[in-house]
């Protein structure tokens, strides 16, 4: 004969069971399962001491690129002067262009088995990009202090590019030279560019006068 349906539902005893399964495991810690700095081999057919020196450099190129972002939208939003709609909608574009290089090399880094560098402290200790004082700057200031960052960052690159290129690091030397170099030549071009000094609507006379004498 079957059993009977108990139409009271669960007891007590099964609701609390259910209720602890249910609840979150709040205030864990535990070791790390790889400390900064390591490699966890995987394989991708380079050697480990490779992965350490491509790790290492990207790790510096990681630390001035999240920097430089940084400056991007410090500017984007201090930016002041008649020129302001413009610098702040490109100070934002080049952001979000750098913050898409910083993904692509912590990647890169995750991708050889190291650890990627990615909280602001450990960002400030390691970046060579100098600190920009907190208060606003104008704008031909701003501008000159981005591409100071930049060619920081362009001279390091270049020669990691070289390190990896002779290691034969291929996919680093790839993201370095087609990623990085290119975005950052081509932004310095657009900053740049602000800072040539042309007369905004009439044509400077006096120096033609004097360019055809
Ligand atoms: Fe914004």
């Amino acid at each position: 004969m079957a059993s009977k349906i108990d139409k009271r539902g669960p007891s007590y005893s099964q609701l609390e069971e259910g209720a602890k399964q249910a609840t979150p495991l709040l205030h864990q810690s535990a070791r790390e399962i790889q400390p900064y700095g390591k490699i966890a081999r995987l394989p991708i057919a380079l050697d480990e001491k490779v992965c350490a020196q491509s790790a290492e450099n990207l790790n510096q190129a990681l630390a001035d690129t999240i920097t430089l972002r940084d400056l991007y939208k410090k500017h984007h939003w201090q930016v002041a002067g008649h020129t302001f709609y413009q610098l702040h909608l490109l100070f934002d574009k080049h952001y979000g262009e750098q913050n898409e290089l910083v993904d692509s090399i912590a990647e890169r880094i995750q991708s050889l088995g190291a650890v990627s560098l990615a909280m602001a402290a450990d960002v400030a200790e390691t970046t060579i990009i100098p600190r920009p004082p907190r208060g606003r700057e104008e704008v031909p200031a701003q501008i000159s202090r981005l591409l100071e960052a930049h060619e920081f960052l362009l001279r390091e690159v270049r020669t990691m590019a070289k390190q990896a290129s002779e290691a034969g690091d291929d996919g680093t030397n790839d993201l370095l030279v087609s990623e990085i170099i290119r975005t950052n030549e081509l932004q310095v071009w657009f900053l740049a560019e602000h800072l040539v000094d042309v007369p905004l609507v009439r044509a400077d006379k006096a120096k033609a006068a004097g360019a055809a004498d």
